[in-house]
């Protein structure tokens, strides 16, 4: 079964087309990023308007990549929320016109479904069940994944997100947006010269007892650092975002680590953009080894928003599932609750 994907629920429009038996043919994305820089943002009606001009024409290029035409999609999988509403109204207006046209089913996907399968499109997939970290820039959650749609929710964020934390705090070291990436690079080269810092961040929830976090407090401790320490210093900067990142890697790996002793699993998979941290990626790799225990990752390009994980999590459910009565109205959910999914 051929499914093309749409993601459009930010500042990324993916396309990909993902076959149940050939696995991924094809993906192609088109990054606003440059475009909401200036605004240190992301402007959501200028993203709706961007997805509209990129859409078809990445259709275009992935079913060239494919050698695929139109006739050959068997299926049509886009992302319904959750995320900015404009945006995810043009992915889903296109992804239902066409299979309407098509006369193909199509399925909405949640966001943070394809987040959490797309781990699962690398060689050597993890088996289920596992526990997932999942950490972007609006979501840290710890999750029990049983199968497709079996998702229990062990741990949350109370505040910020961990990717926003990244971009918040990059933001207050005068990184520009998109911070994260930024934030990241900055701390590796102050952890190449194995550098110790004076700069002490507290661990907010280390020892809670729960799988929860917070990171707020930590950004409003680096608003004070950075206040103190004004006008900043090339060396100074680096510190701060070393330390930044040795607290937050040191809590997700602490909470992983307890997710998984708590629900008694030896599988580990991570996802989202905060996924592509190597910081985190070198912790966690530690920490389950020491504990026999595996670790999988998406490759860092499906860390972050892309077509592929949406094209892989519609195939997923389209193949045990095809809606009878299909409907192609189309309406979005900006706000989404995870737990809400059912097993296809
Ligand atoms: O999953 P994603 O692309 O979008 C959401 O669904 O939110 O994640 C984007 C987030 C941003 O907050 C970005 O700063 C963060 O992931 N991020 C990183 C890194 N790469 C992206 N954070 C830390 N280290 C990185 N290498
Ligand atoms: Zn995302």
């Amino acid at each position: 079964m051929l499914v093309l994907g749409f993601e459009s629920s930010c500042d990324e429009t993916g396309v990909a087309l993902y076959d149940t038996e050939r696995g991924l043919l094809a993906h192609a994305l088109y990054s606003q990023v440059e475009m909401h820089a200036e605004y240190g943002g992301v402007v959501p009606e200028l993203a709706s308007r961007d997805h509209i001009r990129r859409a078809l024409p990445l259709t275009e290029i992935v079913l060239k990549n494919a050698d695929k035409t139109l006739k050959d999609i068997d299926g049509i999988a886009y992302t319904q929320g959750p995320g900015l509403a404009g945006a995810l109204l043009v992915g889903t207006s296109i992804a239902q016109s066409l299979a309407f046209a098509l006369n193909v089913p199509s399925v909405a996907v949640h966001h943070l479904e394809g987040h959490l399968l797309a781990p699962l499109l690398e060689e050597n997939p993890p088996e289920f069940p596992f526990v997932a970290l999942l950490v972007s820039g609006g979501h840290s959650q710890l999750m029990c994944v049983e199968g497709i749609g079996e998702y229990t929710l062990l741990g949350d964020t109370l505040d910020d997100a961990a990717g926003e934390a990244f971009d918040k705090t990059a933001k207050l070291l005068g990184l520009g947006y998109p911070g994260g990436p930024a934030l990241a690079k900055l701390a590796d080269s102050k952890h190449a010269e194995r550098g110790k810092t004076h700069f002490k961040l507290p661990r907010p929830m280390l020892n809670s007892g729960d799988l929860n976090f917070s990171f707020s407090g930590l950004k409003t401790a680096v608003l004070t650092m950075v206040n103190n320490n004004s006008p900043l210093t090339d060396d100074v900067r680096a510190d701060i975002a070393w330390e930044f990142q040795e607290a937050v890697t040191e809590i997700l790996t602490v909470k992983c680590m307890s997710a998984l002793r708590e629900t008694g699993l030896d599988n580990l998979i991570v996802s989202g953009g905060v996924g592509a941290n190597s910081r985190l990626r070198t912790r966690l790799n530690a920490a389950t080894k020491r504990k026999m225990c595996k670790v999988s990752y998406p490759r860092l390009e499906f860390c972050t928003d892309n077509g592929a994980m949406i094209a892989f999590a519609g195939a997923m459910r389209l193949r045990v599932k095809i809606n009878k009565n299909q409907d192609y109205s189309f309406g979005v959910k900006p706000r989404w609750d995870l737990a809400e999914l059912t097993k296809p």
